[in-house]
């Protein structure tokens, strides 16, 4: 396993580190599992993210949302005017990524780069990833994925979202789970995926504080 997450400051600490402010509303967390290739290893690593999640102070399991590709049936082909078999596939996801405050999006590496479907998703989409904040959890062969994360941080730059530094990375994922999708050895992956929530929940908080002030400035 390699992790990006490079400072110790980050991965450790308490969890109270970004408290909600008096009287706000806990966080939306979306969940997105891009991959839907038949055998995928994907689950694998959602089930073991969720539970990081739901471990996290800032962040709820009742208010997490695992949204999979493999559920959704969006066309490569966009349109202004979807017809009605795509507005019902998209009425299955677009109010859950409405109603999100920060995504997490769980990519494998496929050909030096992320999956296609969930590009698709993506550019299904449009205000509602603006000024909301996006981590990453790769995975993959040798390069756990991180130039699938590179080139998201690209995409959702044009989106207006914000990506966080840290990132949690799994190269040659397969090997370090046990049969049962537990990590072999969590103690890092643990502290990378809390780094990357803390600072999720930070910017979550921050960009939610600023809407409230003032509307972002597409
Ligand atoms: C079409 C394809 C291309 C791949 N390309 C890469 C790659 O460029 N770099 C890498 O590290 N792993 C690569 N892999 C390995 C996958 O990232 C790895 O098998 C991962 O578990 C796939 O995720 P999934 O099982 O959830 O689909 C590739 C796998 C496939 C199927």
């Amino acid at each position: 396993m390699e992790l990006t997450t490079e400072h110790e400051s980050a991965a450790g600490g308490s969890g109270d580190k970004n408290p909600p402010l008096p009287g706000s509303r806990p966080l939306r967390l979306a969940v997105i599992l891009g991959t839907n290739r038949e055998g995928r290893f994907g689950p694998v690593i959602a089930d073991w993210f969720l539970s990081r999640a739901a471990g996290h102070t800032d962040f709820r399991a009742d208010l997490t949302d695992l949204i999979d590709i493999a559920e959704l049936d969006l066309p490569t082909a966009l349109s202004f005017r979807p017809a009605p078999a795509v507005r019902a596939e998209l009425a299955k996801v677009t109010p859950r990524l409405a109603a999100a405050d920060a995504f997490v999006v769980l990519t494998p590496e496929y050909n030096h780069s992320f999956p296609a479907p969930l590009k698709s998703l993506i550019d299904w989409h449009f205000h509602e990833w603006q000024a909301k904040p996006v981590g990453f959890v790769s995975y993959g062969g040798v390069s756990g994925g991180l130039r699938a994360v590179e080139q998201l941080r690209q995409v959702f730059a044009e989106l207006h979202a914000v990506t966080v530094r840290d990132t949690v990375s799994f190269h040659r994922a397969g090997a370090h789970f046990d049969g049962e999708g537990r990590p072999k050895d969590p103690t890092e992956a643990d502290a990378a995926a809390k780094a990357m929530l803390d600072q999720l929940a930070w910017w979550a908080l921050a960009l939610r504080e600023a809407k409230s002030v003032r509307p972002y400035a597409a």
